[in-house]
């Protein structure tokens, strides 16, 4: 076995455990992966990323310094359905290798390129274009997708897409505007082979082409008048590394190839101390399935954290359009599928808002008004996963609360009617084209610390009591809390009707009003999954299947539907996890939350959707004493 010394010479020195990955941190991962294995010239990482510590190691120095940081990386050796895990301590070897048979990464881009052109040069392709009148193929844009799991011969042991196609009469034009429809193309991406292509019939192409910039919609407004955003003195956050301080609350940032935006050791500065709250939160897994039975598109359920990676398709934002007024900018360094590191820059977007009043009061007796502004800290980044773009975004508010809202926005997934036609299980959007019924749902994974590790959770629901003796008027409300003692009882659903909401206590914490301490996660209206349970997708989406779930904190439940849900026959990830239902009470409790939107197009999300929002909500429940952002300075205009 070489030496990992002699192909990377200098041991970096640690960074703190949760510090971004540096460009010389995947340089020597991979070089002692090379050095002490032998990987084919072809091998293609899929994925490589810092390997966090287990929570208790993330404070603890050791003689005065922190550990050695560990990256984890999943090799793709060849072209066939394996893949192998590995950690590398970068004082030196590897500290785990696991070869993972039957098991397909998300889809590499650099296949996915070569898939392109595979299809474009095939024969069969060529004559199916030619059928709709086709003959210059530069026109046509290929998209390969995910393939899912259908008992199709060509999943058996290959890694697939299966490649759907539009045409562009200019490349400026809406890619989703003129699908070619009834044409679908099966290609092997590790063998960058076409293996069939499929014709369901000739649909007309719909005429229009959709487009929305600049110079295609006709003469622009003139008279919106400028709206700038100055903060003459600079903001009020402050940034080491990645260590964000704003008003009290303090987080690390961070961005995972997969699951985008991560948020660490999220706390609040109170009575002189830093008062943890979320050890880490990050979306795990996002599903997008398509409600439309036919062969074209019944297929279609994108995993886009699974088998496309938010952080790998994150924007470079720009200032002035994706974020105004005083911005921070992270940069995020990433690596090739070939194993060379990049970086990102402007990947994670923070600044500063006006969020209109925080509170207020009008008194009638004392002559006095008070009112204070709300202004709320964001930390947003923005994924373009193929035809959508969604738009994550973080919010710290005065009063302790925190929100997750993502933005939809993009165009939507299409198909092609023929003239007259009338779809059953989709919109008509433009002439002869129309955007089935689909959800999103996101499952975001929350390792609450409320006050520390050991957390309960409650539902509560606000219900009415019957009429009687002990409720005369029939007016009484109730607040039923209910502990959530096992991870089967807490698989559960939003209900708005009774004002559902999830408690974390952490029991062992008072107030200075003797109840325990607890942040609340308040959902939207939000659904879970439609399709059938026995369906490929809702195999393979159980997560989606309730709003929430509960586990012990155990370090290999990372994402919920399971490391690699691509072509995954389905039940990893929670439903896999939560059969043993373990006790969660006064534990080190992961809260998985799916949330989203089903989404009935309408014809003004054509051609590009205006941003459909989604999300939910944290919130402090006796954390604090009282309004604990009652000391917030009134504004200038307001003395
Ligand atoms: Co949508």
């Amino acid at each position: 076995m070489t030496q990992p010394e002699a192909a990377a010479p200098v041991a970096p020195a640690p960074a703190h455990p949760l510090a971004m990955l540096r460009p010389d941190e995947i340089e020597r991962a991979v070089a002692i992966v090379r050095a002490e294995r032998s990987l084919p010239e072809a091998a293609r990482f899929a994925y490589i990323g810092l390997d966090e510590p287990v929570k208790d190691a993330v404070t603890q120095l050791v003689d005065g310094a922190f550990p050695p940081r560990r990256v984890r990386l999943v090799i793709v050796p060849g072209p066939t359905a394996h893949v192998i895990e590995a950690v590398v301590s970068l004082d030196g070897s590897v500290t785990s290798w696991l070869e993972c048979p039957e098991t397909r990464p998300a889809l590499l881009f650099e296949e996915s390129m070569h898939a392109i052109r595979a299809v474009k040069d095939n024969a069969d392709w060529q004559a199916a274009m030619r059928l709709r009148g086709i003959t210059d193929f530069a026109k046509v844009q290929v998209d390969p997708w995910p393939s899912g799991n259908f008992g199709v011969a060509h999943e058996d042991d290959r890694r697939i897409s299966r490649c759907i196609f539009y045409y562009r009469e200019d490349p400026t034009d809406n890619g989703y505007a003129r699908p070619i429809e009834g044409v679908i193309a099966f290609v092997d991406h590790g063998r960058q082979e076409v293996l069939e292509v499929v014709d369901y019939g000739v649909v007309p192409i719909p005429p229009e082409r959709g487009n929305y910039r600049g110079d295609s919609v006709g003469p622009a407004r003139t008279d919106l008048k400028p709206l700038t955003i100055t903060q003459p003195e600079g903001p009020s956050f402050t940034v080491d590394g990645n260590l964000v301080e704003w008003q009290r609350w303090s987080f690390r940032v961070s961005m995972d190839p997969y699951e985008g935006l991560v948020l660490h050791t999220i706390g609040y500065e109170d009575g002189g101390r830093v008062r943890p709250i979320l050890h880490r939160a990050a979306v795990s897994e996002m599903v997008v399935p398509y409600g439309d039975p036919g062969p074209m598109h019944g297929w279609k359920n994108a995993f886009d954290i699974g088998e496309w990676g938010l952080g790998r398709m994150a924007n470079s934002l720009t200032l002035g359009c994706d974020c105004v007024g005083e911005i921070h900018y992270f940069d995020v360094n990433f690596a090739t599928e070939g194993g060379v590191p990049y970086t990102l820059a402007h990947a994670i977007c923070m600044h500063e808002e006006d969020y209109g009043i925080l509170w207020k009061h009008v008194d009638m007796q004392g002559g006095t008004t008070e009112v204070r502004r709300s202004r709320r800290l964001v930390v947003s980044s923005i994924a373009t996963v193929g035809n959508y773009e969604y738009g994550f975004y973080w919010y710290f508010y005065l009063d302790g609360s925190m929100q997750l809202e993502v933005k939809l926005t993009g165009i939507m997934s299409t198909m092609a009617l023929a003239p007259g036609e009338r779809p059953t299980n989709g919109s008509i959007v433009a002439p002869q084209l129309a955007a089935p019924y689909h959800q999103h749902l996101f499952n975001v994974r929350l390792d609450f610390d409320v006050d520390g590790p050991r957390n309960t959770v409650y539902e509560v629901d606000a219900v009415a009591a019957p009429a009687g003796p002990d409720n005369p008027l029939g007016n009484t409300i109730l607040s039923v809390a209910t502990p959530l003692r096992t991870e089967l009882e807490a698989q559960r659903v939003v209900d708005p009707l009774r004002s559902r909401i999830w408690k974390i206590v952490n029991p062992e914490v008072r107030n200075g009003l003797g109840e325990p301490v607890a942040y609340k996660l308040v959902p939207a209206s939000t659904p879970t999954l439609l399709a059938d349970p026995t369906s490929s997708v809702g195999r393979r989406a159980g997560f989606a299947t309730r709003n929430l779930w509960v586990t012990p904190y155990d370090r290999k439940e990372w994402r919920a539907a399971g490391d690699h849900p691509n072509q995954h026959a389905g039940g990893a990830g929670l439903p896999t996890w939560t059969a043993a239902n373990r006790p969660i009470e006064a534990t080190d409790v992961v809260v998985w939350h799916t949330f989203g939107v089903t989404h009935i197009p309408r014809p003004e999300d054509w051609p590009v959707m205006p941003v459909e929002y989604t999300g939910f909500q944290l919130v402090p429940v006796g954390f604090f004493d009282r309004n604990p952002a009652l000391d917030v300075s009134p504004s200038d205009h307001c003395t």
